[in-house]
């Protein structure tokens, strides 16, 4: 037997969803063995945290990599996609398998695996897209939920891609009520969208902006108030994914105040841009494709309080990069061929540190829970995943609070060649990561491996 491998991180300020408070946290091998003040144990390495905050890996549980999207696929694959990650203080994430029409939800997930295997450098997990529910894939629900994959996305937009109608999603919603499963919902009313975006396209209105104009809150707003009446009425949970609207956040709050188990994630995207980035010159607009849009800058406010309240639950990327040069450009005549997505995995941490817990939106607890705790909650990963507490993975972020970093595209790891948020300085970087007890960020530099990430077999929702 080999002797455990000891690293101890002394002197920082341990931060979980529920505790502030100085300590040191001992790791063997891949796990977190002890917590303690002034631990005196021989280790393989010490690592000073003094002046920094010890947190628990981000969790992103939205990430679209190697993605096959409107006639090209999303820029970064796992390894540089997850490298990314873990840069900016992110240690599992949970990305998209997608079936494809008259696959099978197996097919999808070996398709996926096979992506994410020998590349991936932090851990992985999946929720399954499903765009074809036959009785029979109504059956390997529940085989998925036992494997692992206890998440599902469906899409109430993109007709004849993605598109399910009410009956679909309602006897999927169903089927989670027996598999112990959750429903994830793109909530946007994608009929009428397609009739705006062909009626904008027939008046000559081809610019990126009308990408925006032609996805109107309310569509959000009816999508997200119809997939939780459908929950209610299969009695199941339901977790609204890229909330981006305050009308759509109206629904959510309202269904909460019932007493349902509605859940709603957003995305640092709709609290640091808006409208007003598709007014940029030129095609720039284009940067910021993604569904649902960007929204008037007024929603970022009231998306700050409906996560300071809980009617937010968790802060995922929905990170899905497409270059400007190639990819982004095949809609250079036509909005509604310009790849929706941008890129982000790397850059959320210190956002929504400098944007939520050093402007006073949030406390430094709620930024654990929001980024890290609550998705390993509602995605079945906790306490593995999610919290600094013995017997949990030593997947660790030593935070300086202190550190400033201008984004940029030079600054940043993302396969991308922009960065919608170039040039903004936030204060509060990653600067150590541990992923399972390895270091693999170092004094600015990856020292892990690709395809040392592990897949995560999920358990099911636990709030
Ligand atoms: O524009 C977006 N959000 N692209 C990724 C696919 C999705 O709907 O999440
Ligand atoms: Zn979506
Ligand atoms: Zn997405």
């Amino acid at each position: 037997m080999m002797p455990a491998m000891r690293i101890l991180i002394s002197g920082g300020t341990v931060v979980t969803a529920s505790d502030i408070y100085q300590g040191d946290v001992l790791v063997e091998d891949e796990r977190i063995t002890t917590i303690g003040t002034d631990l005196k144990v021989p280790a393989d390495r010490t690592i000073d945290a003094r002046g920094k905050y010890v947190l628990p890996g981000g969790i992103d549980c939205h990430t679209h990599l190697d993605m096959p999207f409107g006639g090209t696929t999303s820029a970064d694959d796992f390894e540089s996609g997850t490298i990314a990650a873990a840069f900016g203080g992110t240690t599992s994430i949970v990305d998209f398998a997608i079936q494809y029409k008259g696959q099978t939800l197996q097919h999808a997930w070996e398709t996926w695996m096979q992506k994410a295997e020998g590349r991936a450098a932090i851990d992985y997990g999946f929720h399954m897209i499903i765009t074809d529910l036959k009785n029979q894939v109504e059956a390997e629900m529940d085989t998925l939920v036992r494997e692992g994959v206890t998440s599902f996305k469906l899409f109430m937009a993109y007709p004849g891609v993605f598109m399910s109608d009410d009956a679909t999603i309602f006897r999927a919603l169903l089927r989670t009520g027996k598999n112990g499963g959750t429903i994830c919902m793109h909530a946007e009313n994608g009929g009428v969208i397609d009739v705006l975006v062909q009626r904008a396209l027939a008046e000559g209105k081809t610019a990126p902006k009308y990408h925006a104009l032609t996805r109107p809150a309310r569509a959000e707003a009816e999508a997200t108030h119809r997939a939780i009446a459908m929950a209610e009425m299969a009695d199941v949970p339901i977790y609204i994914v890229h909330l981006s609207a305050a009308e759509a956040l109206e629904m959510v709050t309202e269904a909460r105040d019932r007493g349902l188990p509605a859940f709603a994630e957003t995305c640092p995207q709709y609290l640091f841009l808006s409208y007003d980035n598709y007014e940029e010159p030129g095609f720039e607009g284009a940067k910021y494709v993604m569904s649902p849009p960007l929204r008037p800058r007024e929603t970022q406010e009231q998306l700050w309080r409906g996560l300071a309240f809980n009617d937010l639950q968790a802060i995922s990327t929905d990170h899905c990069p497409f270059c400007m040069k190639e990819q982004k450009e095949l809609g250079k005549k036509d909005f509604s061929k310009i790849p929706n997505g941008a890129p982000g995995i790397e850059t959320r941490m210190s956002l929504v540190y400098d944007g939520g817990v050093k402007s006073g939106r949030i406390s430094l607890n709620r930024f654990v829970e929001l980024t890290s705790t609550s998705p390993a909650k509602i995605f079945g990963l906790f306490p593995k995943k999610g919290t600094i507490a013995p017997g949990s993975d030593a997947d660790i972020v030593i935070f300086d609070p202190t550190k400033t970093w201008k984004i940029s595209k030079k600054t940043t790891h993302m396969k991308v060649d922009y960065n919608p948020y170039e040039g903004r300085e936030v204060t509060g970087v990653t600067e150590t990561v541990l992923s399972r007890g390895r270091v693999i960020v170092d004094g600015g530099k990856f020292t892990g491996k690709a395809g040392s990430g592990n897949f995560l077999r999920r358990a099911c929702r636990m709030i």
